[in-house]
């Protein structure tokens, strides 16, 4: 990795993603001291805007999305960093005006956030107008794809230009503190590496719940779905790696040719198993946090029609020997009652019971990773109440073991996980950027899913908005005798 200068060009400066997320972790950065003095910003986008305009532009978002209270110094040094190009990114010609902001002899950061639609245009136009090179990084924005077949045809685009050593897929959960916790959690510690696999764990849940519904944007999330938003991505990743063989190190293809093995082994979900492993659902009207919401088919712009899924829930099985037997249930939805991300790892449950008739049912231990919010780890043990019982019996009691991020690291804030991605591209990092590969057999799994859904032509399963998913989603596990974790 090198902490050198670079020329960082935001396309599609003046999109929700730049302001909300993309600006204001540059500042984070900035505020950090961690970009490199000499690195430049060129804001790129199709409307005509004299610089100061752009400046007043980045300014007023920093404030509504940034910190309170901006830091004058910070932003004075940030500001100093400010380029804007005014390229249409459809018209080839138009991108020449890029080599006026641009330093041929520094590594140039391209960074899509537009619609992968124009990605292909994009790359073609920095082509034609010559300054690209091998040492310029291209970082695409999901979603990659509709499906195996589109994200193809947007990876080949992007090939056609840029070597896979150049291109950085964000999934920008592998940014988040917690997520990256996993990976320390699992190979930091003897306790976990030793009892990672099916003689130790029973089940595994993953939860993704979100509060919010679709947040305005009816048509692209009704084309998605909440497979295409959720599963495809941020689901798969969190499980490649909270599955995944220990990487050899922690580079870049290290990891990423692990995770690739955890996709492949997924057992594939069709049309013979769909309805045991999978419930979908779609919310209606209800109250979320004390507030009334509409349904679904009630947000503005909604074809009432629709049959695009808001919920998941999925048993994922590994075929693969350290996972055999060891389900995976994946749940993910909009409009449920709280936020709340965990990774619950079920052990197994002790093989005699020592302790009488009234626990005849020990509960297994849990470790529960909270990727956020109150991100931390917990275990449950059981432990005896301390005391003397005439009977001169043992008295058990479920404990919990808890590190709260918050509590433990009081003075330190996590970062957003886009400031670390983008400190990562920045170092030429690509371990935290999803490789063609794993995108691509992501699909695979999932397009048999969709499919498999699309044939079957059943609608999804409604629930209330404020629930935690339609029933069926409680049966997926109390099939099996287990029941999803209640978080607080
Ligand atoms: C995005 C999805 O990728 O992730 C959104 O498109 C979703 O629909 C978001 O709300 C969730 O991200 P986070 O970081 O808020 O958990």
């Amino acid at each position: 990795n090198s902490y050198e200068p670079c020329d960082f060009v935001l396309f599609g400066t003046l999109g929700d993603l730049s302001r909300r997320k993309l600006l204001p972790s540059l500042y984070q950065l900035e505020k950090a001291e961690l970009i490199h003095p000499d690195t430049t910003i060129v804001g790129v986008a199709r409307h005509e805007m004299e610089l100061e305009d752009y400046i007043a532009e980045v300014r007023a978002n920093l404030v509504k999305f940034g910190d309170k209270e901006l830091c004058e110094d910070t932003w004075e040094r940030l500001k100093a960093r400010l380029h804007y190009a005014c390229v249409d990114m459809k018209d080839i010609g138009s991108y020449c005006v890029l080599e006026d902001h641009v330093d041929p002899a520094r590594t140039m950061v391209c960074y899509l956030a537009t619609p992968p639609s124009i990605y292909g245009d994009i790359c073609r136009g920095l082509h034609g107008c010559k300054i690209i090179d091998s040492s310029v990084r291209v970082v695409l924005e999901k979603p990659i794809g509709h499906d195996l077949e589109s994200s193809k045809v947007i990876n080949e685009q992007v090939a056609e230009y840029f070597d896979e050593k150049q291109i950085y897929r964000i999934d920008h959960y592998l940014g988040k503190e917690t997520v990256l916790n996993l990976v320390a959690l699992r190979f930091a510690n003897s306790i976990f590496a030793t009892n990672w696999d099916h003689n130790c764990i029973d089940h595994v849940q993953i939860s993704v719940a979100e509060s919010v519904g679709i947040e305005g944007r009816w048509g692209y999330f009704d084309d998605a779905g909440q497979m295409r938003d959720m599963v495809q991505n941020h689901l798969l990743q969190i499980l490649s790696l909270v599955a995944m063989e220990p990487p050899t190190t922690l580079d870049a293809d290290s990891i990423r040719d692990e995770k690739l093995k955890v996709l492949k082994a997924l057992r594939p979900i069709n049309s013979s198993n769909i309805s045991d492993s999978t419930v979908r659902g779609q919310y209606t009207a209800g109250f979320v946090k004390g507030e009334e919401v509409p349904g679904y088919l009630e947000e503005e712009g909604a074809n009432t029609q629709s049959k695009t899924e808001t919920f998941i829930a999925i048993k994922a099985e590994i075929d693969n020997w350290r996972w055999a037997g060891v389900p995976f249930y994946l749940r993910t939805g909009k409009r449920m009652p709280s936020k709340v991300s965990e990774v619950v790892i079920y052990f197994k449950r002790q093989p005699h019971n020592l302790f009488g008739d009234s626990f005849k049912n020990l509960p297994p231990n849990k470790l529960v990773i909270r990727l956020q919010p109150d991100e931390g780890v917990e275990i449950t043990v059981m432990n005896k109440v301390p005391g003397l019982t005439s009977s001169g019996s043992m008295d058990l009691q479920k404990s919990k073991l808890n590190l709260s991020f918050s509590e433990a690291f009081a003075d330190d804030r996590i970062p957003d996980a886009y400031e670390k991605l983008l400190l990562e591209v920045m170092l030429g990092n690509q371990a935290l950027f999803v490789r063609r590969d794993e995108i691509e057999q992501a699909w695979t799994w999932v397009d048999s899913i969709l499919e498999a859904w699309k044939s079957s032509n059943e609608p999804p399963e409604p629930y209330q908005a404020g629930t935690w998913g339609p029933v069926d989603s409680i049966g997926l596990l109390a099939r099996a005798n287990r029941s999803w974790y209640e978080s607080k």
